[in-house]
């Protein structure tokens, strides 16, 4: 039975990931999520497996050298799955420090701690595996419509948030070199589904077109990403982490490249086609609401990846078209209407108080 660590469980793809996973293996896996739950985390999102005795939920910072190596030497871990960092640019813009402190020393941390309770007199214990979670961004931008993003791209990261995720990816690849440590990196596209914080595009748009309030586009709109459905994102990691060649670095992509304002009038189009006729709010929504605002500093023109080796070698390719994933999306938003509530009332941050009595 395998034990996994998972950092930043309670985030978005990190609690979707562990959802995913406890429902594929059932009682088959250990999951420990270790999160110090920031702004970006949120319990609530794993109200349905809190209670299963093979999942644990430990509040500790990736960055807590003296924890870290506890929760190493208390149970016997197989996989490490890292997601924690802090993920959004236009935060890192504003404050960098952060993002270097949790990014890349959060990595540090557990990448010493992971070797320590792993390496041998010849090596590391077999079976054992450390996946970080990493991002496109770190090749930087693609200034025109063509060309893709590979693993042999070089590294080129333009904000402090891609510049703090190459960072860990080097420290990453230096322990690999190093010292055969068993890892592997993705880098993924941008991810959209449910328990976005609503500081993203979509979960944003689809919240402030909710509630009639503008829809702020930044630049001309005309910024490419390359949407994947979150549990496509899951099933990839999952894949590297059981049959990643080690030490490779993997792209994940969503072959589905959009401008922002496509997906902004996408979003309308598609609450204007959900809400029936009688709710109210169906009338708040326009697209009057699209507003030009100012550009991102140093915003990244495109973003394309090209997943061809993930498919290659272990057969991963994305399965969900957007037109499908786009309404599961934002039918789970219509569900949850209190979710996005008690976030933006700051509610859901009492949750851990109550549910863990601290
Ligand atoms: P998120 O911001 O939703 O969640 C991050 C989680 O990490 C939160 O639960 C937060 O509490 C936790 N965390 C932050 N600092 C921590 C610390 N010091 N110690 C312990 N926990 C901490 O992020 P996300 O969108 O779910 O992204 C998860 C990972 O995937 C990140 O590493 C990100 O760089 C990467 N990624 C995200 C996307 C995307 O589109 N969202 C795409 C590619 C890669
Ligand atoms: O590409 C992977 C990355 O995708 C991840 O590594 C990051 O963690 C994740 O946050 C995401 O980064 P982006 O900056 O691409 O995502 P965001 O949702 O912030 O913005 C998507 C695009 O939409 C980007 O071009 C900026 C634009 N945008 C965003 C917001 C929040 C707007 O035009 N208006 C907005 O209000």
């Amino acid at each position: 039975m395998k034990t996994y660590l998972v950092t930043g469980g309670a985030g978005f793809i990190g609690s979707n990931f562990i959802l995913y996973m406890l429902k594929k293996y059932q009682e088959e896996i250990n999951i420990i999520n270790v999160d110090c739950l920031t702004y970006a985390g949120n319990l609530e999102n794993l109200k349905e497996v809190e209670h299963r005795k093979n999942y644990k939920f430990l509040k500790v910072d990736v960055c807590d050298k003296k924890a870290i190596l506890n929760i190493f030497q208390t149970y016997d871990i197989d996989r490490v799955i890292h997601f924690a960092a802090e993920s959004h640019v236009d935060r890192s813009i504003r404050n960098p420090e952060v993002f270097v402190n949790t990014n890349v020393l959060g990595t540090l941390n557990l990448l010493n701690a992971a070797k320590l309770a792993w390496e041998t007199e010849d090596g590391f214990k077999p079976g054992k595996k450390y996946l970080q979670v990493s991002t496109d961004e770190v090749y930087g931008a693609l200034e025109g419509e063509e060309g893709y993003f590979y693993e042999t791209t070089p590294l080129d990261p333009h904000s402090p948030y891609s510049a703090s995720k190459t960072s860990a990816d080097l420290m990453v690849k230096s322990y690999v070199d190093t010292f055969h440590f068993p890892a592997n990196i993705t880098r993924c596209s941008n991810n959209y589904g449910p328990y976005q914080f609503p500081e993203k595009l979509i979960p944003l748009m689809i919240n402030n077109a909710l509630n009639g309030k503008k829809l702020p586009v930044y630049g001309t709109g005309k910024n490419v990403r390359d949407w994947l459905y979150v549990e496509d994102h899951c099933k990839a990691i999952d894949l590297v982490a059981e049959k990643g060649r080690v030490g490779e670095v993997y792209n994940v992509g969503g072959h589905n490249e959009k401008k922002n304002i496509e997906i902004v009038t996408m979003i309308i189009d598609t609450l204007l086609e959900m809400l029936s006729a009688k709710d109210p709010r169906r009338k708040l929504i326009s697209h009057d609401l699209i507003t030009y605002v100012e550009d991102r500093k140093g915003h990244d023109f495109r973003y394309a990846i090209a997943p061809d080796k993930i498919k290659a070698e272990l057969g991963w390719e994305p399965e969900t078209p957007f037109s499908e994933g786009i309404k599961r999306t934002i039918a789970w938003y219509l569900e949850h209407m209190e979710w996005m509530e008690r976030i933006t009332k700051g509610e859901y941050q009492k949750y851990y108080e109550k549910m863990y009595r601290m």
